[in-house]
């Protein structure tokens, strides 16, 4: 069998999120580093056997090629070193040991584009104006880059992943609900709804490239995009990756649900020190994560709680994120009770892995002729497209079935 050469497009390409995979990816394809498949679902023996892909043999990782678009200076090699100063997001030493493999990806890095983005994204790049250009323009300017990266590197399959800062919400009502309506809106600057994630989604969509949406931004999360995408034949998965606390929420959820234990409460505070923590300290982009993070509670639960969610940025945390929840519970009789947890996870460690399982699983997608949102993907997100259900269990046995190939996703 010839091995499938691969392309994976990261927006936000010198982010936290997008320096691990380039560095974990560069680990991975160096033979016998076990520490690397740790976090990687498509590398456990839950998705592994005569039933699964053979992902090794048909698109090893040394065979993926990875670029991108960033709005930010700088170089990927000091983004991995700034992560490995952060208390040792990224083990000491691994990213001068892949410095070579990312100064040949930072060259293949181009600029991106703010389109609506924000004050706080607007912010990372003091002094840049942003582009009087239209909407069609910038997405055909983006596809052009896609085009680009997929020719010269000879790629047979390219996938994209929006890795950017959290933009601030864009209002449903504000959105028209089909491609028709859409459409006509690229032309026109000042009236149109979308902000640059969709942009991005947009061109993936338009060039056949699958699309995951690691963030909160819209991106594809609309029925307008997602027609289009079901037009243009391409997969699409998102949105917000389930790495920590919203993990824990549709874990334990549906234990108190399936015990029968009345949920009264449900607060939690994250504290958050990274460039996206300081890119969420705006009110409006913070509201995008607050969002996605509450939003999941009461479907789980059947009935809506008093929850609370905060995210508050404290910059000597730097990638380590901690959650503290509060759960509060009767039992039989009334008889009241309390959870509490405390999650301290290295947020780009607990997200490079589901981003590289999600360019994999998203191939799959597409082998299989399946195009717009793959619901069988759930599990890897807060807010998933499409999704049957928010309960993890449920999700990820969806998974494996549809992994399997005993299921397909959805498709209209
Ligand atoms: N780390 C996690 O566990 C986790 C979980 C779920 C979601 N996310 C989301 O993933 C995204 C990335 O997180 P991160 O920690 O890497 O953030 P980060 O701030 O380190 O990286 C984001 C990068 O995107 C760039 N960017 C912003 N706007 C852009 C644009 N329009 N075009 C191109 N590049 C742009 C920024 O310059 C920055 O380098 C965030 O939206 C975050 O909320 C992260």
């Amino acid at each position: 069998m010839v091995a499938k050469k691969r392309g994976l497009w990261l927006v936000g390409a010198r982010g936290g999120v997008a320096a691990t995979v380039a560095v974990g990816l560069a680990e991975l394809a160096r033979a016998g580093s076990e520490a690397a498949t740790v976090g990687l679902v498509t590398e456990s023996p839950l998705l592994a056997g005569p039933d699964f892909p053979s992902w090794n043999q048909e698109a090893p990782w040394s065979s993926w090629v990875l670029g991108g678009h960033e709005v930010r200076a700088g170089t990927l090699l000091e983004a991995a070193r700034e992560l490995e100063r952060q208390n040792g997001a990224l083990p000491v030493g691994l990213a001068d040991r892949h410095a070579t493999t990312l100064d040949a990806i930072d060259r293949r890095i181009r600029p991106g584009v703010r389109f609506r983005s924000g004050t706080a994204i607007d912010a990372l790049t003091p002094g840049s104006p942003t582009s009087s250009a239209t909407p069609r323009a910038l997405v055909e300017q983006i596809k052009a880059d896609l085009i680009a990266f997929r020719e010269s590197n000879q790629l047979d399959q390219v996938v994209v992943a929006i890795l950017s800062s959290t933009e601030p919400p864009t209002p449903a009502d504000t959105l028209p609900t089909t491609w028709d309506q859409l459409n006509p809106l690229l032309d026109r600057a000042e009236s149109c709804p979308l902000r640059a994630s969709s942009l991005y989604a947009l061109a993936a969509i338009e060039s056949g490239m699958p699309l995951i949406n690691f963030t909160p931004s819209l991106g594809a999360s609309c029925a307008a995009l997602e027609e289009r995408a079901v037009a243009c034949g391409t997969p699409l998965a998102g949105r917000d990756g389930k790495t920590g606390e919203t993990l824990l929420k549709s874990v334990l959820a549906p234990m108190f649900a399936k015990r029968a234990l009345r949920v009264e409460s449900w607060v939690g505070h994250n504290l958050l020190g990274n460039r996206d923590g300081a890119v969420l300290a705006d009110p409006d982009n913070k509201r995008s994560k607050i969002d996605s993070k509450d939003a999941l509670l009461a479907r789980l639960l059947g009935y809506a709680p008093q929850s609370l969610v905060s995210i508050e940025p404290i910059a000597s945390l730097g990638d380590w994120k901690t959650a503290w929840d509060h759960v509060h519970f009767r039992g039989f009789l009334g008889v009241p009770m309390t959870l509490q947890f405390t999650w301290q996870g290295c947020d780009s460690a607990l997200a490079a892995p589901l981003v590289l399982d999600l360019a994999r699983l998203i191939t799959l997608a597409e082998e299989r002729g399946e195009a717009g949102p793959i619901n069988a993907l759930a599990a890897f997100f807060k807010s998933p497209q499409g999704a049957v259900s928010d309960d993890f269990g449920v999700q990820f046995e969806r998974l494996r079935a549809w992994v399997s190939g005993l299921e397909r996703s959805s498709v209209p």
